[in-house]
């Protein structure tokens, strides 16, 4: 009960902390042209979780003792613009081709696929925008920016992993397949939040060695639960249509597995995460509350 509380509690200021950012950076809806401003808008506020500048903000916070480092929502929100922009494709007619996203129509039913395609381009630069910006160390600043381009790249990033998705349709997955599919389309922009965060709190070598590693295991898990949710909850609850990666032949994780050894796997892959973070004690209770969340939510 008391975790339960605590993780209520982290979730609820870093979707306000978050929000409050990206209300300040996004430019407002009646800034010309007003249309693709209205467009980044509605996806952006369309009601997302926030679990990625979430765990870069726990991460920060794990990494820095307990304090939450000066100006690190800003890092958040830029990541939160990255994941909104591949949500924007994602949905695409010519990738999974999906009306509905965050409870709300996708942003190319109301606005036409010119403007959607364009808006989560706006969204990918401001994001590179607001990390110049950033107010921690240049050095680190730098850092992160060549994270993140690299983690949303071609080569094991989301892009790729994009790629790879789309490709798998209608072939018969496997063990590996999936699993480089996973770990590239949503484990590597988990994985840079989590390590981005601990940079932008000065963390050192070894610090970055255990993000790596604790968000490779957590950013795996998320998508593996994210297979399973299409599978078990309805299009309501999910905000998001149901039943959409059967209908479209994708390459999940219970196609291969199952369900119930696809939520085992997801359960397993998080304890051993928490391993990872075994030297920080006390101080990574946060962020082992948001892991678990990870694979627990049920949208
Ligand atoms: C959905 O991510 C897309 C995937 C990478 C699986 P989230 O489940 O974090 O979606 P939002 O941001 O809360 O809408
Ligand atoms: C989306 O994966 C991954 C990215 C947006 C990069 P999915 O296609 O499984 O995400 P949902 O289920 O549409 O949210
Ligand atoms: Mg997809
Ligand atoms: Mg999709
Ligand atoms: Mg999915």
């Amino acid at each position: 009960m008391q975790a339960e509380v605590h993780v209520k509690e982290i979730l609820h200021s870093g979707v306000e902390l978050t929000d409050r950012a990206l209300e300040r950076l996004l430019p407002r809806e009646d800034e010309v042209p007003s249309s693709i401003h209205k467009a980044m808008r509605h996806s952006v506020f369309a009601g997302g979780k926030r679990l990625r500048p979430i765990l870069a903000m726990e991460s920060a916070r794990m990494i820095a003792r307990g304090e939450l480092p000066p100006g690190v929502e800003n890092l958040g929100a830029a990541i939160e613009m990255v994941h909104t922009y591949s949500l924007i494709h994602d949905d695409l007619p010519a990738l999974d081709n999906d009306d509905l996203r965050r409870g709300k129509p996708t942003c190319h039913v109301v606005f036409g696929e010119a403007v959607a395609i364009l808006a989560g381009d706006a969204l990918q630069t401001l994001a590179y925008q607001t990390l110049a910006g950033l107010r921690c160390p240049a050095e680190a600043m730098v850092e992160i920016v060549r994270l993140i381009a690299e983690a949303t790249g071609t080569m094991e990033g989301m892009i790729g992993g994009q790629v790879l998705d789309l490709e798998g349709e209608h072939t018969s997955p496997t063990a590996e397949s999936v699993d480089a599919i996973h770990r590239a389309k949503t484990g590597a922009l988990i994985r840079v939040s989590l390590v981005s965060g601990g940079v932008y709190a000065g963390g050192d070598a070894e610090d970055v060695r255990r993000l790596t590693e604790f968000g490779r295991k957590a950013g795996l898990a998320f998508q593996i639960v994210d297979d399973v949710l299409d599978v078990t909850q309805d299009s309501e609850h999910l905000g998001k249509t149901a039943g959409k990666d059967l209908t479209s032949d994708k390459a999940t994780w219970p196609a291969v597995f199952g369900i119930e050894a696809s939520r085992k796997h997801a359960e397993k892959l998080i304890a051993e995460a928490f391993a990872v973070l075994g030297p920080y004690g006390d101080a990574a209770e946060g962020l082992k509350a948001v892991a678990r969340y990870l694979v627990e939510r049920t949208h």
